[in-house]
């Protein structure tokens, strides 16, 4: 007998998404009826890539799945995963050293919402190494991001300007 749907949240800032998120989301759909990914609108942390532009690029990457949307949201996390109605925020880990951080937020967003279950899935190990961060540090120094970002980014990162001196 099935109940309401789970409706997982995928919250960060995928600025921009890699193949290890895409990973996550995958293994999200074995899980979850339905998944929304959540991009943060982080002004603050003055991201590569704006808002719209990490809407978009998921958007295109996730055409055609009808189990996933994309959404952006900005204040606490765990107001817009009641706004959309899910029951659990999903988060990858990749290394140990994500743990800590990771751990935080969890228990401060059920403290805030104690509703909220927070799910961990690791990603597949040939990603385990991968960040939004390293992949704009490797395309701007030229290295070969090959099988580790889609297509449609690496051609987003290069409609970017060079980094400054
Ligand atoms: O990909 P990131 O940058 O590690 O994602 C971090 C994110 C978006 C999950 C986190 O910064 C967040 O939830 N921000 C929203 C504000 C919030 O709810 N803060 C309290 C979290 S305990």
């Amino acid at each position: 007998m099935r109940g309401e749907p789970r409706i997982a949240v995928y919250a960060g800032s995928f600025d921009p998404i890699h193949n290890g998120h895409l990973d996550i989301v995958e293994r999200c759909r074995k899980v979850f009826d339905e998944v929304i990914v959540a991009v943060l609108s982080n002004q603050e942390k003055s991201p590569t890539f704006s808002t719209e532009e990490r809407v978009e690029i998921i958007r295109a990457e996730l055409v055609g799945l009808a189990d996933c949307r994309v959404e952006s949201f900005s204040g606490l996390l765990v107001d817009f995963v009641k706004e959309v109605g899910a029951s659990a925020i999903v988060r990858g880990l990749r290394a140990v050293s994500d743990f800590e951080y990771e751990f935080q937020m969890a228990l401060m967003n059920r403290r805030l919402n104690p509703a909220v279950e927070t799910v961990f899935m690791m990603p597949r190990e040939d990603y385990i190494y991968l960040s939004s961060r390293l992949v704009k540090e490797v395309y701007f120094f030229g290295g070969n991001l090959e099988g580790l970002v889609p297509p449609k980014v690496l051609r987003r990162l290069a409609s970017l300007p060079p980094p400054g001196p």
